[in-house]
């Protein structure tokens, strides 16, 4: 008996990486998958059915039962068509696993509209696209959304586009979490650290390591980056993420994990750390007063200058 016998599962970019073993651990655990990937490269662009159609295979020859979908994510017709392929092949969907990605690292000095459009449509709209087909699906019996965010989306050097993405996936599944939990349905979110990885670019160690070492500031989130790099690999990722698919974890909902190798942190939600109040509302006349001007710095620090 598996966890997930009976259940259906979409998982979206499960070609490759945390995607590919999450639906391998999931088919091993009883679920009917839908293998969605395009088979692109890192930066958009392309397309290979034969990724989606190997992880189909190695289901099948383990004696599980999959489906490859090739559809592109980053359209409403791709999203509907992912979520078309699980009801017509499986008749239902309990799973939905928004995990297909894409990343062009820039500065924002140099990053283009496309640069922009392509990284938000695979990672926020594919998101919406799939889970607007899907919800009225999950809402017949309950299930579970898990949502790929990133460490990157806490601010990360060279990465606007995708930090934008990521915590527009965050914010859209704290409100998705909201409107489907009287049907039995929760949405998390995970953010991962793990290699090897596709989108694991040259471009990216630039834009980090220009911040590190010639910057000297944290470049991404709040944290220095070890020379060895992150030890997450894409089997601990999948098994975080299958948990929260499981009724284990049903006290989750509208929660975000990180989630690096051995490391599991609940993130907390964006709180008011300090407040001040002015009980006739605030005029800029008002701000420039320099008693008000030092209560409202907080004696802080620029933290990525020093003053
Ligand atoms: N690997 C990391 O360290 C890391 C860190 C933070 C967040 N993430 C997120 O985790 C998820 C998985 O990352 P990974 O490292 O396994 O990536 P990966 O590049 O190895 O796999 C992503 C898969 O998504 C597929 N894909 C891309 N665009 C698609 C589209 N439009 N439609 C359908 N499929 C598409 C790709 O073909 C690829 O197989 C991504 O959402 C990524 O942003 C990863």
């Amino acid at each position: 008996m598996g966890r997930f016998d009976g259940r259906v599962a979409v998982i979206t970019g499960a070609g490759r990486g945390i995607g590919r073993e999450t639906a391998l651990l999931m088919a091993r655990e009883g679920a009917k998958v839908v293998v969605n990937d395009l088979g692109g490269g890192p930066q958009g662009g392309g397309a290979d059915a034969s990724f989606a159609q190997q992880v189909v295979d190695e289901i099948v020859s383990a004696g599980g039962e999959a489906v490859a979908e090739t559809s592109s994510v980053a359209s409403m017709a791709g999203g509907q068509a992912v979520v078309d392929c699980a009801i017509k092949t499986f008749g239902r969907l309990d799973y939905l696993i928004n995990n297909a990605g894409i990343i062009r690292p820039r500065r924002i000095t140099e990053m283009s509209e496309e640069d922009f459009d392509i990284v938000l449509a695979v990672n926020l709209k594919g998101y919406f696209a799939t889970i607007r087909a899907g919800a009225e699906h999950l809402k017949k019996q309950g299930g579970a959304v898990v949502n790929f965010a990133s460490p990157s989306g806490f601010g990360h050097y060279g990465m606007a586009n995708y930090s934008a993405a990521k915590e527009g996936v965050v914010g859209m599944t704290r409100t998705v979490a909201r409107e489907l939990a009287e049907f039995g349905v929760r949405a998390n979110v995970v953010r991962p650290i793990s290699g090897p990885s596709n989108m694991n670019i040259p471009e990216v160690y630039e834009t980090l390591g220009y911040a590190m070492n010639t910057l000297k500031i944290p470049a991404l989130s709040n944290h220095w980056i070890g020379n060895s790099g992150p030890d997450g690999r894409p089997w601990n990722v999948a098994a975080v993420t299958a948990w929260l698919c499981s009724d284990l974890s049903e006290n989750l909902n509208g929660r975000e994990l990180y989630i690096n190798g051995g490391h599991v942190a609940l993130v907390q939600e964006p709180e008011f750390v300090r407040s001040q109040f002015a009980v006739e509302g605030w005029t800029f006349e008002g701000l420039c007063d320099e008693g008000t001007t030092r209560a409202l710095t907080w004696d802080i620090r620029n933290r990525f200058t020093g003053k």
